[in-house]
């Protein structure tokens, strides 16, 4: 079967749900920013810091063009769908969750993070972000999960019943 792409802004679970679902469905993990990580040998931060967004995302294009499209579920960075070129990957891939979460809830799941350089430079307006990449998420997406008030297990039990529909 055709990859499942989870799409979200930081904090949304793209992460959890993915390894969730791995668990259940027995599929492949793929995981674009540890792709990054490992291919770079650098962390996250470091990236930003020592190359910069721009570079950042040129290193996540290429990422998402080595990921497996086949029976594999993909956790993607927050920001993969601010470029053109990979919003339209993504819409060929066909298969592509969107975790829709509101502000305030990822406030609360990221109130003590410190691995997001986005997230933690005070000087980016985040709520602003969000709202700046919902509709880019909408457009990629072939079926839209609220995360709100629902467990990875919800969330997961969800995207089943959808890949199987
Ligand atoms: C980013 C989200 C992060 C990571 C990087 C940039 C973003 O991934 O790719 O820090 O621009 O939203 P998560 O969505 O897994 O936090």
């Amino acid at each position: 079967m055709k990859s499942i792409y989870l799409v979200g802004f930081m904090g949304s679970g793209k992460t959890s749900v993915a390894e969730y679902l791995q668990k259940e469905l027995g599929w492949g993990l793929q995981d674009t920013d540890q792709m990054i990580v490992d291919q770079y040998e650098m962390t996250i931060p470091t990236i930003f810091a020592e190359k910069g967004e721009t570079e950042f995302r040129n290193y996540e294009t290429n990422m998402l063009h080595t990921t497996t499209t086949e029976n594999t579920i993909i956790a993607t960075g927050g920001g993969i769908i601010e470029k053109d070129e990979n919003r339209q990957w993504l819409k060929n891939q066909g298969n592509v969750i969107f975790l829709q979460t509101s502000w305030e809830e990822i406030g609360r799941r990221l109130q003590h993070d410190s691995s997001r350089p986005i997230w933690n430079n005070q000087s980016r307006d985040k709520q602003k972000l969000l709202e700046d990449r919902t509709p880019k998420y909408l457009e990629v997406a072939s079926y839209v999960i609220q995360t709100d008030n629902k467990t990875e297990e919800q969330i997961a039990a969800e995207i089943i019943s959808n890949i199987h529909a």
